[in-house]
């Protein structure tokens, strides 16, 4: 077992975990957090998707050791503290960009990080940077409107909600990394 000290969602934590412990598990499991959900376990369907030092991971791709003095932000830790939600959960509800909505955390999630690294993304820009984000229910027009929506609506408001930092590009792209991201693309 080792320690780990990080940040989850602005709140400090110190944990024993396992050094192979997945981040997505920890999250899940030991913060109680179930937003981050676990679709393919292979870095193919960013259904685990989070903040990791204000850029998008996928969290089944990431050991929790390795988060270690970091700050985490998961689905829950969008929303002001009054409830109100983060101008991208609001866009994604108003486009109706989701259906079931087992990818919907993790999409938004990838979506405050890709308007954190660019405020104005065209719709093409929209799809190559959600194409490591599967969804098998929207067909993924309405989650492309909602991410337009949601950077229409200004890049200081998009990201305002996210407790994080807007840097961190490696590891955006690291998260996003794989090419089954197809059905995304025009
Ligand atoms: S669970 Fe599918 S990419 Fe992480
Ligand atoms: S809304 Fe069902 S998988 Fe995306």
């Amino acid at each position: 077992m080792m320690r780990v000290e990080l940040t989850v969602n602005g709140q400090r934590r110190s944990d024993e975990v396992e050094p192979r412990l997945l981040l997505v598990h920890y999250l899940r499991e030991t913060c109680g957090l179930r937003a981050a959900n676990v679709g393919c376990d292979t870095t193919s369907c960013g259904a685990c998707t989070v903040l990791f030092n204000g850029a998008s991971v996928k969290s089944c791709t990431m050991l929790t050791v390795q988060a270690a003095g970091g700050e985490v932000t998961t689905a829950e830790g969008l929303a002001a503290a009054d409830g109100e939600l983060h101008p991208v959960q609001r866009a994604f509800r108003q486009e109706h960009g989701l259906q079931c909505g087992f990818c919907t955390p993790g999409m938004v999630m990838a979506t405050v990080g890709l308007l954190a690294e660019n405020p104005h993304p065209t719709e093409t820009q929209v799809r190559e940077g959600l194409e490591g984000n599967l969804c098998r229910c929207t067909g993924y027009h309405n989650i492309i409107r909602a991410v337009l929506a949601a950077a229409e609506a200004g890049p200081g408001e998009a990201v305002a909600g996210a407790a994080v930092g807007v840097s961190g590009a490696s590891a955006a792209g690291a998260g996003r990394a794989n090419g089954a991201g197809e059905p995304v693309r025009p």
